[in-house]
């Protein structure tokens, strides 16, 4: 198959089988013009909820109730699903971006779909299933900002995806502190396929900036192009050691902190 029929397929799709369905072997001979894809298709239930607050996830302290962490991994799987539909409008918005980034890029997304498919599973053991609650346009609202595989770059894998390098693991401890290995594990998993999403934007991050230019002001500067602020790419702790992993300079990780 190739990626931009399996990316049209993603956003069109009407089931979450769609939506999660890995080609297996796919090629990239007809990229295509770019095509700036508007709202993505959803199954029926897990359409977007009107509410324009998101509700607060509960609290670390009640994370003993099964339920309260069954409504954690539903919002994480909802971010997991839009980060799918994300790398499909980043696939087909930027036809012309090198092989090697599509590829990473495909590559990335494939993770993601594994991502929502063992939330479901532990949320499912929690007594949840996927689109019992409701699920919010969250980071699908910062598309019209990405204009440039420079802002894909920093608006998903150098924000959205860097922070997770702070959630992932604070919810992780969490969910073992209350008895709870696997959700635990699960988190453990998603931290360090994070690392990997985050080290593949710092990599392009790196190609995509003028040369003059420090990672950080590029980032910082396109940034500012959107309605993100740098805060954005940590939790209420951030974690250096993820961002080491993940290649990102002590320089950076210094200013992040202050931020
Ligand atoms: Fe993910
Ligand atoms: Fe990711």
């Amino acid at each position: 198959m190739e990626l931009r029929e399996w990316a049209i397929q993603i956003l069109s799709a009407d089931t979450l089988e769609g939506k999660l369905q890995d080609p297996g072997t796919w090629s990239d001979q007809t990229p295509g013009p770019a095509l700036i894809w508007q709202e993505p298709v959803r199954p029926p239930g897990m359409h977007f909820s009107r509410r324009t607050r998101t509700e607060k996830l509960p609290p670390f302290q009640e994370h003993h109730d099964p339920y309260h962490r069954a409504v954690c991994l539903h919002r994480f799987a909802g971010h997991e699903l839009l980060a799918v539909e994300i790398m499909a409008f980043a696939l087909l918005a930027f036809p012309e971006t090198p092989p090697t980034f599509r590829r990473g890029l495909a590559q990335t997304l494939r993770e993601e779909q594994g991502h929502v498919r063992l939330y479901m599973k532990q949320m499912e053991r929690l007594g949840v299933q996927f689109g019992d609650l409701p699920l919010y346009r969250h980071f699908w609202m910062h598309t019209p900002y990405i204009q440039s595989p420079m802002h894909y770059v920093s608006v998903m894998s150098l924000t959205f995806e860097m922070a997770n390098l702070d959630f992932a693991p604070m919810y992780g401890k969490s969910f073992a502190h209350f008895g709870d290995g696997e959700a635990a594990e699960l988190m453990a998993t998603i931290l360090k396929e994070e690392i990997g999403h985050v080290k593949f934007g710092w990599r392009w991050l790196k190609q995509f900036k003028p040369s003059s230019e420090s990672e950080w002001d590029s980032w910082e500067q396109t940034l500012a192009t959107t309605l993100l602020t740098p805060k954005r790419a940590k939790g209420f702790c951030l974690h250096e050691e993820p961002r080491k992993q993940a290649g990102i300079v002590q320089e950076w990780i210094e200013k992040l902190k202050v931020r």
